[in-house]
């Protein structure tokens, strides 16, 4: 992202972000309530239109980009209540849809994909299980398999660890490892980094809507801009 702008009702909530997320990269969003963390990773996957500057996903424009199995989202929250009843393990292989088509169907490897992701977020036994009825952390836990099963390049994640167990951050943090170890990358926004901090390799904090701080890799495409405008 060069210069990335977003304005909400008339407010400019992103003012000004540059921002290069290179492969391998374990990257931490940080900031406080209201920063624009969640502003920003929508942007950068095209979910929220920019009133300047431009984007790109793996060189594409998000609009131009068609190859949405490279990149998982976790969203910070769905939308409350209606949709239709479905369970665990079906929420979590709608994650591979992406990679099937009229004429490749779901596969035993997609079925693999899927058992592996229930595993990693340690929801193996609650497959069967209605997602609707899990808790909120649980819920969590299963919007973090839908992604992981996709086996996208990048994933971004919107504040994962949220309202989540010690034990399933424990466990979020070996899937981080998992990944780094395959050298995809991550982008995730949190208030909190506790078990995941040893793992993040690049962090920002933004401040009102701008990059205030850096640490991790630098170069000149990440200086931040705008502060001084
Ligand atoms: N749909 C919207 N319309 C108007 N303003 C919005 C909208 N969504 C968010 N905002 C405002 O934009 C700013 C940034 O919101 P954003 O959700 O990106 O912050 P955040 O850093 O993710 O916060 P949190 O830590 O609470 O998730 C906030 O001031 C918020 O009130
Ligand atoms: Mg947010």
């Amino acid at each position: 992202m060069s210069g990335g702008r977003v304005r909400l009702d008339g407010r400019e909530v992103l003012r000004g972000v540059d921002l290069v997320v290179a492969p391998g990269d374990l990257l931490a969003v940080l900031g406080p309530n209201g920063a624009g963390k969640s502003t920003l990773v929508k942007a950068l996957l095209g979910l929220l239109p920019l009133a300047s500057g431009r984007t790109e996903i793996f060189g594409r424009a998000p609009a131009r980009f068609r190859d949405w199995k490279r990149v998982g989202y976790v969203p910070q929250r769905l939308p409350a209540g209606g949709g239709v009843p479905a369970t665990v393990r079906e929420v979590v292989a709608s994650g591979r849809v992406a990679r099937q088509s009229r004429w490749r169907p779901s596969s035993a490897a997609d079925r693999a994909a899927v058992e592996r992701a229930l595993e990693a977020v340690g929801l193996a036994d609650r497959g069967r299980d209605s997602a609707h009825l899990l808790s909120g952390g649980q819920q969590r836990r299963v919007l973090i398999a839908r992604a992981l099963a996709g086996e996208p390049e990048a994933l971004v994640m919107d504040e994962p660890t949220a309202g989540v167990d010690a034990a399933s951050q424990s466990a979020l943090a070996a899937t981080l490892r998992d990944l780094a170890a395959a050298n995809r990358t991550v982008v995730l926004v949190a208030h909190e980094l506790g078990p995941l901090e040893p793992l993040i390799n690049r962090t920002i904090v933004l401040a009102h809507g701008r990059v205030a701080q850096e640490t991790g890799r630098g170069g000149p495409a990440l200086e931040p801009t705008g502060s001084a405008a």
